[in-house]
């Protein structure tokens, strides 16, 4: 809740600190209805900051201080200051220590930001400014330190105690209770900081590391969930070889756990030797767990693994370098995935991520660079920008220096910053003095904000058998209103003849005539390059891979995009052609609409979609993503003004269409994928996942037709199915038909098999708000009274009310508002409970600009209703204030 007037904070400001910590001691005293906290800091004047001993300003919040103590003087109330969020002390020599008692309340902690209770299991979470609610000291990431933590606990109710680095000790006391102790050998700061105590079980594995060390490995779980860690511990392991083998990067302690919990207000934290995660994000097996959540388990256990290096080792200077570590850390875990599974798919799904959220967070209020440059509350830039975005730019580098001399890069920006809290600027300069080049115009990318458009004109001279290509860049305005200068833009590309064959390319002035593809360095606002010795007009291949997230134009008419998607030897073009493809089918069917004409579908996307299915030799989960049509939300961000009803009607109009014509290939592939899942254990490796993608794709077009012969296979895949990604599917399908006996007793008998199970309720959860029948929201709120729904578990307002805004939009846009009203409603609630969480469902409502007229009105007066219903978190108003602005 805020205390005082939430104020902008500027990167221009930042200062060395006045004091360093070398050592901090902890000691936590857990009870029942309060904690208490005792440090220890061991500080000395920063030699960096310059001369004199000026105050001494810790940062705490919601803290009742009990004692404070200066070296060996107990200090009395006119010995320092207190505010809601400081403690200020003056010392008097160069080197000192600073011992406080706090008291602190985790068991009413419903902000799940600093020590709180999940269930009845105590845990953390720091990042980025909560470790000043558990005691007094400087929250900033380049104050780093050694930390010795001791915790004591009923012995009963919490046998486990963990903190971060290596066990040193433990025994019992006389009164039940029982204490811990665990030392960090590598200095930290103290949003990395962890401590858990529960009754939790676990599974052990170990490593041996590239060196032959022996690594401890541990999951730790509530005992009914001790069934589901085998997958995490899989993709761990898988996690530490490939870090090794792709980075060089070794594992540095003697132990690395994982914590599972319930409550958590994001994916995982990569805590010091202890990275504690969402529940969602540890727990999979075949039975309850989708393909796509097995995925998600092993990327988030790869990312919080990789921040070991980028992120731990090599830190934060400020919160501003954010990016620093999270746009790197998403760049290998996608490297990882890519590696684990298949390039392109991994791409392709990564890339219409970006599309469809990045984009529009850049193009509303809250756009803000990779690097952002002022912040009211951290929390909220916890964002697709640092993080996807951020992955983008650091791609583009891998791109542009080839993969060894990135390699070359990285390995002198570990060894350089070991130890370090660095900027950006810092990881850049470790790229080009490794590679000898000067990366002054390429950052820009962390600086400016908003998604650059890059329109491409071709022209071709037959007589000089010349073929020019001419970019045109240009980025929109953005909230922070600074004039855009021209970014460097890879553009990956090929050139196709007639046949489909790829053309040898040489720029005017080269040698000779090389690679096929390559990459063209864009760098000004308009750049034409020139082809020599090309026979015959080519067609182009542009932006392969999506080598940069911009927005790039180029006019191909349709037959161009099909032969593209035929004949183009990058297999994420031959997607993105198919996409391209639908946008035009799907944008000429809205006008259609909005006419109030009779919807006619080309018939070129069914003959391009007829002879994807019929590709026996295709990737079977390229099949899938190739007969996946853009979603309403990418239609909504490439719209000028998103018109909810002609996007959703003219949608589900080609998804009938196609489900009639394409009936028998699709319902033949249906069945031979579905014969083999019938005779094959479940599997969680992607040629199974690919079968099961194509399998489902096709059972959900299928049941458009409404024939009974689907409706019938549907039931017998909810039945039988061995694994949650066909049962859920098959759910799926059936709450989004008409067939209303089935769909209840369904819903009914799932529900009832996987009451005990709260990752299962969350699917059941989603699958009913995601649907775009009418009645949504009155569904919506129905299921909040269900028993097994509650708003102050993060998960469960993802599922509902997140899949609900988000996913729904049909129902969520409403012409009459009930959306809206809905989601404000929730938010103010929210707010008083859990900020982030309120901060982050406000999204959808920031989104107004792209409304008509009579949805804009109603949007704003709900933001305007959160604005004025009283003490807002700094969290909800920076959002609401800025989208207001
Ligand atoms: N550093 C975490 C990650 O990338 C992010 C995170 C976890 C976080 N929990 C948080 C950020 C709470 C802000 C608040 O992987
Ligand atoms: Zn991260």
């Amino acid at each position: 809740m805020r205390t005082e007037q939430p104020k902008m904070i500027y990167l221009k400001d930042y200062q060395v600190p006045d004091y360093l910590i070398d050592e901090t001691h902890l000691t936590f005293e857990l009870f029942e209805d309060h904690t208490l906290v005792h440090a220890q800091l061991v500080m000395r004047r920063n030699p960096a900051a310059g001369a004199g001993l000026p105050p001494l300003v810790l940062d705490g919040q919601l803290l009742e201080l009990l004692s404070v103590q200066l070296d060996d003087r107990v200090l009395s109330g006119n010995d320092y200051q207190i505010d809601a969020s400081h403690l200020t002390l003056h010392p008097a020599s160069e080197r000192f220590s600073v011992d406080t008692s706090v008291k602190i309340h985790p068991e009413t902690n419903t902000a799940l930001e600093g020590l709180y209770k999940s269930g009845t299991m105590f845990c953390t979470q720091c990042e980025a400014e909560g470790f000043r609610k558990i005691t007094y000291y400087l929250d900033r990431p380049d104050v780093m330190s050694k930390f010795t933590t001791t915790v004591i606990a009923e012995q009963h109710r919490y046998p486990v105690l963990l903190s971060n680095g290596n066990p040193v000790g433990n025994g019992p006391q006389d009164d039940g209770r029982h204490w811990a102790t665990w030392e960090d050998p590598f200095m930290k700061p103290a949003y990395l900081f962890a401590l858990v105590a529960g009754d939790l079980w676990c599974v052990e594995d170990s490593f041996a590391t590239m060196s032959g060390r022996n690594v401890a490995l541990r999951i730790y779980v509530e005992p009914e969930n001790i069934d589901k860690c085998q997958h995490a511990m899989n993709s761990l392991k898988k996690s530490m070889r490939w870090d090794e083998e792709v980075y060089g990067r070794e594992y540095d302690l003697d132990i690395f756990m994982i914590v599972a919990v319930n409550d958590f207000n994001m994916g995982a934290m990569e805590n010091k030797g202890l990275n504690i995660f969402n529940s969602s994000a540890v727990l999979a097996r075949a039975e309850t767990a989708t393909d796509a959540a097995h995925q998600r388990v092993e990327a988030i256990v790869a990312h919080e693994y990789f921040h070991n290096w980028s992120g731990n080792r090599v830190t934060c200077r400020d919160w501003f370098q954010l990016s620093l570590k999270e746009g790197f850390t998403v760049f290998r875990d996608a490297g990882f995935s890519a590696d684990m599974n298949s390039r392109t798919v991994k791409r392709i799904q990564d890339v219409a991520y970006l599309r469809t959220h990045q984009f529009a967070e850049d193009a509303g209020p809250m756009a803000h660079a990779v690097r952002p440059d002022s912040f009211i509350e951290i929390s909220n830039f916890y964002t697709l920008t640092v993080y996807e975005k951020g992955s983008e730019v650091v791609g583009m580098i891998h791109t542009l220096l080839g993969a060894e001399g990135f390699r070359k890069g990285s390995d002198l920006y570990f060894q350089r910053h070991d130890g370090q809290a660095v900027t950006c600027d810092d990881f850049v300069k470790a790229m080009e003095d490794a590679n000898g080049v000067d990366f002054t115009q390429f950052k820009r990318w962390y600086s400016q904000a908003g998604t650059p458009r890059l329109a491409v004109s071709e022209s071709y001279d037959a007589s000089a058998k010349t073929y020019s290509l001419t970019f045109r860049q240009s980025c929109p305005q953005t909230p922070d209103k600074q004039e855009k200068l021209p970014f460097v833009i890879p553009v990956e590309i090929g050139l196709l003849d007639a046949r489909g064959a790829e053309i040898a390319l040489q720029l005017a002035g080269e040698a000779a005539a090389g690679a096929t593809s390559r990459v063209l360095s864009v760098t000004e606002a308009e750049q034409t390059f020139i082809f020599v010795g090309i026979a015959a007009k080519p067609l182009p291949s542009l932006l392969r891979g999506f080598s940069a997230p911009v927005k790039l134009g180029f006019p191909y008419d349709r037959d161009q995009l099909m032969f593209l998607m035929q004949h183009d030897s990058d297999g994420f073009n031959r997607w993105d052609a198919g996409q391209q493809l639908s946008v035009q089918v799907l944008q000429e069917l809205i006008g259609q609409h909005q006419q109030g004409q009779a919807l006619v579908l080309d018939p070129r996307l069914v003959t391009a979609l007829r002879s994807v299915l019929g590709n026996e030799q295709l990737d079977q989960a390229m099949v899938a993503e190739m007969l996946s049509l853009p979603g309403e939300a990418y239609l909504t961000e490439i719209s000028e003004v998103a018109d909810v009803e002609a996007i959703h009607t003219a949608r589900e109009f080609v998804r009938r269409q196609l489900a009639e014509q394409l009936f028998d290939g699709l319902w033949q592939r249906y069945q031979a994928n579905r014969a083999v899942s019938k005779t094959t254990a479940y599997v969680a490796e992607n040629e199974h996942f690919a079968r099961r993608a194509l399998q489902n794709i096709a059972l959900s077009y299928l049941m458009l037709s409404g024939r009974p012969e689907v409706l019938a296979a549907t039931l017998e895949q909810f039945e039988t199915a061995d694994n949650m990604t066909e049962r859920l599917t098959a759910l799926a399908v059936l709450v989004n038909s008409p067939f209303e006996a089935e769909k209840a007793l369904a819903l009914a008998s799932f529900a009832e098999h996987f009451k005990d199970n709260p990752l299962v309720m969350d699917q059941w959860f989603s699958v009913q708000a995601g649907s775009p029948l009418p009645g949504g929201l009155q569904r919506v709120k129905a299921l909040m009274e269900h028993p097994a729904f509650t708003i102050r578990n993060p998960n469960k307002v993802r599922a509902l009310i997140g899949a609900f805004a988000g996913q729904n939009l049909i129902n969520f846009h409403a012409a009459d508002g009930s959306g809206y009203r809905f989601l404000a409603d929730l938010v103010i609630q929210l707010n008083a409970l859990n900020p982030q969480i309120a901060s982050r469902q406000l999204a959808p409502l920031t989104r107004w600009r792209k409304y008509d007229g009579a949805r804009q009105a109603l949007m704003k007066a709900e933001l305007e209703r959160i604005r004025g219903s009283g003490e807002l978190s700094a969290d909800v108003y920076e959002v609401v204030s800025k989208s207001l602005a």
